[in-house]
């Protein structure tokens, strides 16, 4: 049995240095160096030209720990009045995607963000977004006196922060932040618990461990364009920066929302974005979800007033952990919008209040790997106004085709296809600012 699966099975080798390796147009030096390892972030708006850190150095392909709390850090030196910094967590449940929970911790002034309460003064502001199964959506926000995030070794901690007294805390529980603890205590908003996530990768990282090889290869997070040979990009587009840290996680949320629990299981995730002009937005795609075997994260941008309107993507895919794209080369991923007939929703690229029913996603993994493409339909809208923002919890459903080099690979082989359509669930959201 095992030469013959060694003959057929086809290799899946990561490709995050088939990224373009050209830099982007706009590379910050490293912002204002905090006290070693912790940061405290003011609620008041400040005046003045924010820097933000966009690229990261990176002589190996791993990153160690410290480089690691780096991309957890804040990004951006000081919020003045149009640039944020976030960290956002979610969790989606495998068996009701209708079941969902996201918190996001800002630091942003109001007018930065879309939909932050422009009445609020202080820029720190915990968001959290809850659905239930029966569809109803709880949404609310808590705001900050002061933020502390810390970093390894500061006082035991990996990465952590902690909105000042909001009751709302996040903590990553070992230093490789392959997992992370929300905790919640919030009279305010009337909720009480905690969501954890643990990285997909995690499982796969201990069994690869023994062989030396693969450990080196192994990439739990997704930046941009991958890791970069010397420097990498932390720009998704020009002056926003955007880091995964965990691209596919096992969430489990057990909480108390005004009295009612919520209790489940299914893919969760982590990301911090900043964003130094916050009107360079035409467009934006992101989402995230689980299908069959594969962890997938998309993101596909459009800057505003770029008459080519070329697409800044991103793509990760990992296969049981296994990763097999992290990178921004255009050509890897194409994300469209979906609408029904006689809407605008499917029109591309999109203008505000364009609300499509889905999107269809295609990945080009390569030679070795084929292509996936996937269906996304939106189901359960969480959050957003119907106009410039929204952010659903969404349904998958995809199918991998093989690239010619692997049908002939697998001619002679008498291996079952996997023919059964994949299936999953998303948490996916766009932006279009842009009448
Ligand atoms: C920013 O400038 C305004 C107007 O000069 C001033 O009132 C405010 O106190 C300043 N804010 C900070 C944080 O320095
Ligand atoms: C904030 O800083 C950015 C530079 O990063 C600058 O472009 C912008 O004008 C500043 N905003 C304000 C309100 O001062
Ligand atoms: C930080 O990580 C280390 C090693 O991964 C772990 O032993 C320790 O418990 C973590 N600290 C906290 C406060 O979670
Ligand atoms: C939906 O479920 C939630 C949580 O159990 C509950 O609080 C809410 O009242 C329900 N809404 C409706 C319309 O039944
Ligand atoms: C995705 O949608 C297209 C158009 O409706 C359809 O042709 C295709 O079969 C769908 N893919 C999957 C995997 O269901």
């Amino acid at each position: 049995m095992l030469p013959l699966l060694l003959l057929c099975a086809t290799l899946a080798r990561p490709s995050q240095h088939r990224a373009n390796e050209k830099p982007l147009p706009y590379l910050l030096r490293a912002g204002r160096d905090s006290r070693r390892g912790s940061y405290q972030i003011p609620s008041a708006v400040q005046n003045g030209t924010s820097k933000a850190r966009f690229d990261i150095p990176t002589p190996e392909t791993t990153l160690d720990i410290e480089t690691l709390f780096m991309l957890d850090a804040p990004q951006i030196d000081f919020i003045n009045g149009s640039v944020y910094d976030w960290w956002y967590f979610d969790a989606i449940s495998e068996t009701n995607p209708d079941d969902s929970l996201v918190v996001t911790f800002f630091s942003s002034s109001a007018e930065a963000f879309p939909f932050l309460d422009a009445s609020e003064t202080s820029v720190l502001n915990v968001w959290l977004w809850a659905s239930f199964a029966n569809g109803t959506v709880f949404a609310d926000s808590v705001p900050a006196s002061v933020a502390t995030v810390t970093g390894a070794g500061v006082a035991g901690t990996n990465s952590s922060g902690k909105w000042s007294s909001t009751g709302f805390s996040w903590a990553a529980l070992t230093e490789n932040l392959l997992q992370y603890e929300i905790i919640i205590a919030s009279q305010k908003l009337h909720v009480e618990g905690r969501l954890t996530l643990t990285s997909v990768s995690s499982v796969s990282d201990r069994r690869n461990r023994q062989i030396a090889n693969v450990a080196q290869q192994r990439v739990p997070y997704h930046l941009p364009c991958g890791v970069q040979a010397e420097r990498t990009v932390l720009e998704i587009a020009p002056h926003i920066g955007w880091v995964n840290l965990i691209p596919d996680a096992v969430g489990e949320v057990d909480m108390k929302i005004h009295g009612s629990p919520m209790k489940f299981r299914g893919p969760g995730y982590h990301d911090k974005a900043s964003d130094l002009t916050a009107y360079s937005v035409q467009s934006w795609y992101w989402g995230h979800g689980r299908l069959g075997p594969y962890s997938i994260v998309w993101f596909s941008y459009l800057a505003i007033n770029d008459p080519t309107n070329a697409a800044y993507v991103s793509s990760y895919i990992a296969k049981d952990g296994e990763l097999l794209v992290s990178a921004c080369e255009p050509s890897i991923l194409t994300v469209r919008p979906i609408g029904s007939p006689g809407t605008t929703g499917g029109r591309y690229p999109p203008r505000m209040g364009d609300i499509p029913d889905g999107f269809r996603l295609e990945y080009d993994l390569g030679e070795d790997n084929g292509q996936l493409k996937v269906n996304v339909s939106v189901r359960t809208s969480v959050a957003g106004n119907g106009n410039d923002y929204m952010r659903w919890t969404g349904d998958m459903v995809g199918e991998l085709i093989e690239s010619e080099s692997q049908r002939l690979q697998k001619a002679g082989c008498s291996l079952k296809r996997e023919d059964s359509p994949l299936v999953g669930v998303a948490v996916l959201e766009q932006f279009v600012m842009v009448e």
